[in-house]
């Protein structure tokens, strides 16, 4: 079993579509069994709140569901409880290394699992570009996900 977190500032925008697209890749894969999933924020100011429209509408377009999530905080216990947690942006990992020094070897950056050259996925918040987000979180999933699958066999 692996436990993966997804973070990003507010919990509202990329964390909880990388929990979705990563959840719906871990089915497609027959995987379920062996994953739980999660995201949180670093940040406070949408605790309880649903994901965006635009995070939800993006994952609809690609076959993934966003329903039940609800905003959180990243909070001490998570440090323990994950295996991983994956951070958006990096000034989203620099808080969580900040939070927990002692976790640094199950903190990363998403894209770090990607080819591509931008190791940050970018924030909707301001500018809607949810297809830029979602085309980044589908590729940082892939790349995780495979990158899991190699160190377990
Ligand atoms: P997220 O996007 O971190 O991807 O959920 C944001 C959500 C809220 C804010 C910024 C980014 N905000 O400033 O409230």
């Amino acid at each position: 079993m692996q436990k993966v977190l997804f973070v990003c500032l507010g919990n509202i925008c990329r964390s909880p579509l990388a929990e979705g697209v990563f959840r719906k890749m871990v089915q497609d894969a027959g995987l379920a069994d062996q994953f739980e999933m999660d995201s949180a924020g670093t940040a406070s100011y949408h605790i309880g709140e649903a994901p965006s429209m635009g995070s939800q509408q993006m994952a609809i377009d690609h076959g993934a569901s966003l329903d039940g999530q609800r905003a959180r905080q990243v909070k001490a216990s998570d440090f323990d409880e994950f295996d991983w947690l994956i951070a958006m942006d990096q000034s989203n990992m620099n808080n969580l290394l900040r939070l927990s020094p002692a976790s640094a070897n199950k903190i990363r950056l998403l894209l770090d699992f990607s080819d591509e050259a931008q190791k940050e996925v970018h924030d909707p918040y301001y500018d809607n570009n949810y297809a830029m987000t979602y085309h980044q979180v589908e590729t940082g999933c892939r790349g995780f996900l495979a990158f899991l699958k190699s160190q377990a066999s």
